[in-house]
């Protein structure tokens, strides 16, 4: 069988995800301060086929279609496990996977005074209100193939539960995803997780574990208490690329989509700001646009712009000594650039407080190579942006979700922006 790589960045283990699970890199070992996350390696692929689902459009750019076709499945095996979970994704939750709308919002960029093209990409009517679900559904999609193959490494996995530490958007998209392809799942939460949010998750029927700070722990108790049931066996199905090297890939489609349809419009955006707290999402964005431009989609990738709040602003203090290090040794010392905020985060964009940016590595090196920045938002600039995005669009997305506008508005682009909303209002 014809491997499909991934490749730890930090120390270069190599899995070959036919043969081992793809999560955490197999080098990790505890305090020693190297970046582990894998990356898939991609061979170059056609980038899309007409079809609306972005899990069949871009299937040739997924590691799980290639595991399916490495392991002998016909390409109709995939049709038909993208089709069945994503019919299961209806019933269960309304929506099912299709290319999410990005529109040119004229009325908007007026508004944040800025004259060039401003590109807003909606997520919020994605499966389960956000994009998050995107990153899920590659890894489920993984499952679901190495179980379908009768591979060896699927042999004990349907005991297994899956994990996530989350409080929102993350969860939500778990436990949807969960449930439609009917597999357990345990969502660690904060004491102060949204009510409403928790009341779906038990609809659901995620079991939930109510995480408190335990004094003198540096981190997030979520995330701690979450890798504590990996530990004991449950299956890592979060968004922190360190412990799932699948969770980013399938974030990545946000990016072909975009660019696909900058290609279209014959224009690609000077820079693309987003919203930053594990980092999934920016360096599924930065991985997408890359391999967007490595396939001649697009001539280049914008730059890349990360946006925290000052409450909680880890990526932007390591982008500081990566940008002004050079950096060489960035994968070898991590605790030198990434360490969990010392303060217990506060912000209106409460989804973006992650204690450490997870997956801040790909992140900085994109910043360096499309030239991009990390920009630091107060709180009034996050109430402006919201408050904004309800007035000059249709699009109702959280504050959290308006946080990379935010970043436009507290430092504007030189020329055109795309911005991602996702997280639908509740
Ligand atoms: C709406 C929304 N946008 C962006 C993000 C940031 O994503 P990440 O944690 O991958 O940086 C989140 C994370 O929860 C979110 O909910």
């Amino acid at each position: 069988m014809t491997p499909v790589r991934f490749a730890c960045h930090g120390c270069g283990a190599v899995v070959d995800a036919l043969a081992a699970l793809p999560f955490r890199c197999p080098g990790a070992v505890a305090g020693d301060d190297i970046d582990h996350v894998l990356v898939p390696q991609d061979g170059a692929a056609l980038l899309r086929r007409d079809e609306a689902n972005p899990f069949l459009r871009y299937r040739a750019l997924l590691s799980p279609w290639r595991v399916a076709r490495a392991a002998g499945l016909p390409d109709a095996a995939w049709d038909d496990i993208v089709g069945r979970l994503d019919d299961a994704l209806v019933a269960v939750d309304g929506t099912g996977f299709r290319t999410t709308p990005m529109t040119v919002e004229r009325a908007l960029a007026g508004a944040a005074g800025i004259s060039g093209t401003l590109w807003v990409k909606d997520e919020t009517g994605n499966v389960s209100g956000s994009h998050k679900a995107r990153h899920l559904m590659g890894v489920m999609l993984y499952l679901r193939v190495i179980e379908a193959a009768h591979l060896p490494i699927a042999e004990d996995l349907a005991r297994r539960r899956l994990a996530i530490a989350s409080c929102g958007n993350a969860a939500l998209a778990a436990a949807v995803i969960a449930r439609a392809a009917d597999w357990p799942l345990d969502v660690f939460i904060p004491p102060d997780a949204d009510a409403v949010v928790v009341a779906r998750l038990r609809e659901l029927g995620a079991r939930i574990s109510v995480c408190a700070r335990r004094p003198g722990e540096a981190g997030d108790p979520c995330f701690l208490r979450f890798c504590e049931a990996v530990e004991a066996g449950a299956i890592p199905f979060g968004v922190q690329g360190s412990e799932n090297g699948l969770a980013i890939e399938g974030g990545r489609t946000l990016a072909f989509e975009m660019a696909e349809r900058f290609a279209a419009d014959g224009a690609v955006p000077g820079e693309v700001y987003v919203q930053v707290g594990g980092g999934a999402l920016a360096s599924a964005l930065a991985q997408g646009f890359a391999l967007a431009t490595a396939t001649g989609v697009i001539e280049h990738a914008p730059a890349l712009v990360a946006v925290q709040t000052a409450g909680c602003a880890p990526l932007a203090r390591a982008w500081e000594r990566f940008a002004a290090a050079g950096a060489a040794d960035a994968a070898r010392r991590r605790s030198h650039y990434m360490w969990p905020w010392e303060t217990t985060p506060a912000s209106l964009a409460h989804g973006i407080l992650d204690d450490e940016t997870y997956d801040w590595l790909e992140i900085v090196e994109a910043m360096r190579s499309t030239g991009g920045r990390a920009i630091v938002v107060s709180e009034p600039d996050l109430a402006r942006a919201h408050a904004l995005a309800a007035q000059h669009t249709p699009i109702r997305a959280s504050a959290t979700g308006t946080a990379g506008f935010a970043g436009v508005l507290a430092a504007p682009p030189a020329g055109s922006a795309a911005v991602i909303f996702s997280g639908a209002e509740r």
